[in-house]
């Protein structure tokens, strides 16, 4: 049993890591996900379980704590109003604004779970350039969860978590699986050299300085207090180039926080 005091003890090691603040309710949650790794690392107590990653919190074990820590739900074309916005507001404007720019529009998937998001990301600018042939794009997916990173760089899903992909894009840009495979299917990762997958740690300072021109940091803020959001939101509004655009998860907000962003639709923001 984990018991009220050393669920604290791993809430704050948690929140000082990674930021998520995990709700006394959690500890049923936490409990599971963390007999697991007892059970894996043969370890007898979450008392023991805790010192081991308490006191060397650069080693392996420690990323696998982190990993089950972690909520990673997603979906291809997540919120697509989003999606949308990209393709018929910002990429029109960012070549009308930026006609002689020929350097690829860079987008970053701040929060990028399995793939989901990056990979519907890269069908859509795709598509884009393929009929409006221009700058082109590079997408920097990064996550905190080494686990969702790997998966996220196989791109191998269950034809159920393709329900809301277009036809046309299922048949383009993903292989079926046959034989033992069946049931899968694969992204072509052949269409998308310019994505870059690469594990990343939102508390960290951000290595990009007007840099960006469009971030998707969607249901992610959710996990952290309002003061980890606050300083977040000023972190992207960094990053970004003037004119750059932030997207939000639809259950978010920052309309309270202090910030020089001006809001442009439900939840999508530009510097
Ligand atoms: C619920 S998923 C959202 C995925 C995708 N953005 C979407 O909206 O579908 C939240 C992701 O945030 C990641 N995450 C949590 N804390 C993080 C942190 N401090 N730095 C980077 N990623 C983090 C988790 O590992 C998880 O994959």
């Amino acid at each position: 049993m984990l018991s009220d005091a050393l669920f604290n003890k791993f809430r704050s090691l948690i929140y000082e890591k990674t930021g998520i603040n995990l709700s006394p309710e959690k500890k049923e949650l936490l409990q599971a996900r963390l007999g697991k790794r007892l059970r894996a690392c043969s370890i007898a107590s979450f008392k023991e379980y805790y010192k081991l990653v308490a006191s060397n919190q650069e080693g392996p074990e420690f990323t696998h704590f982190v990993n089950s820590v972690s909520t990673n739900f997603t979906s291809f074309f997540r919120e697509q109003a989003h999606f949308s916005f990209l393709e018929e507001i910002i990429l029109p404007q960012f070549e009308e604004i930026n006609s002689g720019n020929r350097n690829p529009i860079k987008v970053w998937s701040a929060a990028c779970s399995s793939g989901e998001e990056p990979y519907t990301l890269a069908m859509v600018l795709e598509e884009y350039f393929l009929r409006n042939p221009g700058r082109g794009y590079r997408i920097t997916a990064t996550d905190i969860s080494t686990k969702v990173l790997e998966q996220a760089k196989k791109g191998i899903y269950t034809a159920d978590r393709l329900e809301k992909v277009p036809d046309s894009y299922l048949r383009k840009y993903f292989q079926k699986g046959v034989g033992r495979s069946a049931g899968y299917l694969r992204i072509k990762k052949e269409f998308f050299p310019n994505i870059q997958f690469l594990h990343f740690n939102l508390m960290e300072q951000f290595p990009w300085k007007s840099e960006i021109d469009v971030i998707f940091c969607r249901n992610v803020m959710i996990y952290f207090d309002r003061l980890t959001q606050q300083q977040m939101v000023n972190k992207f509004y960094d990053c970004l180039v003037p004119g750059g655009y932030l997207m939000i998860g639809h259950s978010e907000s920052i309309s309270s926080f202090r910030h020089s962003f001006r809001q442009k639709a439900a939840t999508v923001f530009s510097k």
